[in-house]
């Protein structure tokens, strides 16, 4: 497998663990992976419902939360590459995205949103020289197109990467669920697209803009084909959920090992305001029938959440499924979930997609030596 780099930044095998939230990717898993060669990354996402005080989730809670999985998972692998994933929807997007870069992170990950502006908690200078690497999540090379020319223009600068989110990823999604019903924009084409747009801001800055691609990607013939596609790395978050390393409890992992591909895996409507995805159980099938939960809200996590009409607390939902209690939650996933069939180690799930992506390559060169004229 070809490198990947950003700027300076070399990572061995071109393989981003994506940022699982609530507590599904903290520092056991995002350290397993960096140890590996790829990218392991944390995820911010209510990362303070690990560390409540008194029993209360809280804006600090979040922040020292997020510092503490941070430093264990340096602690943990020292020489890895690590960084974190932070969704634009959160009312403390800019105070986690200080913690990240004051702890020198050395990349982080910015979606569920159009990453535009910059965190009112770094100076101009800061921002256009953070030396940690910032790489906007996208779902559509429109989107690319706009946060290119917003970067170029305001901050005379551009992302490190692009990250592209396809419409099979697991957890929230960038595209309309009416569209997801019908037919969304394959993966390749979106890359094909961005690429295109790419071209002409690489040119005028004279930067290489990785693009790492995701939603779907689980084996390793799938990471030829998206990197043959044109990305430079993949993303991957549901493959990573079967690891003994991932941080969430085993009966959420299990949920995957259980399901079916057509009716275990279902579309939902998050009270983020966005369509999720997930792996469908008795909590969901009550809210889907119009029960509401019963909402207890510490503090305003979301920016869009009104958590007076929403039916259930989505960050709650999603922390207590990463810690065992599908009766009050649900895991979300992607539409791949259902091809677990057992929990394996990360070094395990490396080996394998290594050399499934080298097996794919191998049979590539056969078919096309045997199509190419003599
Ligand atoms: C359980 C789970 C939780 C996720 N949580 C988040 C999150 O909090 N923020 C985010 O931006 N993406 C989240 N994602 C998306 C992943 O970071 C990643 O982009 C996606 O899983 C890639 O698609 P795949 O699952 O098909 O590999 C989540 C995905 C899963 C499966």
């Amino acid at each position: 497998m070809k490198s990947l780099t950003i700027g300076d930044l070399k990572v061995r095998i071109p393989i981003v663990q994506g940022g699982m939230g609530v507590g599904v990717s903290l520092s056991k898993l995002s350290s397993a992976v960096a140890e590996e060669g790829g990218i392991g990354v944390i995820s911010a996402t209510g990362i303070g419902m690990n560390y409540k005080s008194k029993g209360k989730y809280s804006k600090n809670a979040n922040l020292n939360g997020f510092r503490e999985e941070i430093r264990k998972s340096r602690k943990l692998s020292p020489n890895g590459i690590i960084g974190a994933n932070i969704m634009l929807a959160v009312t403390d997007f800019d105070d986690l995205f200080k913690v990240a870069s004051d702890e020198g992170l050395d990349i982080v990950f910015v979606g569920a949103g159009l990453f535009l502006k910059k965190p009112e908690t770094l100076t101009t200078d800061e921002f256009i020289n953070s030396k940690m690497k910032i790489v906007p999540k996208i779902s559509s090379a429109r989107a690319a197109e706009l946060t290119f020319k917003v970067w170029a223009n305001k901050f005379g600068r551009l992302p490190d990467a692009i990250a592209i989110e396809g419409a099979k990823a697991g957890g929230h999604l960038g595209f309309k669920k009416e569209d997801l019903a019908g037919k969304t924009q394959s993966l390749r084409t979106i890359i094909r697209e961005t690429k295109a747009v790419l071209y002409k801001y690489e040119k005028m800055f004279s930067v290489k803009i990785p693009i790492i691609a995701g939603g779907g990607v689980y084996e390793g013939k799938d990471i030829y084909n998206i990197m043959k596609a044109g990305a430079d790395a993949v993303k991957m978050g549901t493959r990573f959920v079967t690891t003994h390393e991932c941080d969430a409890d085993i009966k959420f992992k299990t949920e995957y090992i259980s399901a079916s591909e057509k009716k275990d895996i279902v579309l939902i409507d998050s009270p983020v305001g966005l369509p999720g995805r997930a792996v469908n159980n008795d909590f969901l099938r009550a809210v889907s029938k119009g029960e509401k939960k019963p909402v207890k809200c510490d503090w305003q996590c979301l920016k869009s959440c009104k958590y007076k009409e929403v039916p259930y607390c989505i960050a709650e939902a999603l922390f207590n499924a990463a810690q065992g209690d599908m009766d009050n939650g649900f895991a979300f996933a992607g539409t791949t979930a259902y091809k677990a069939t057992e929990i394996q180690s990360v070094k395990e799930v490396f080996r394998e997609l290594v050399s499934g992506y080298k097996k794919a390559e191998i049979s590539d060169r056969k078919l096309e030596s045997v199509f190419v004229p003599a």
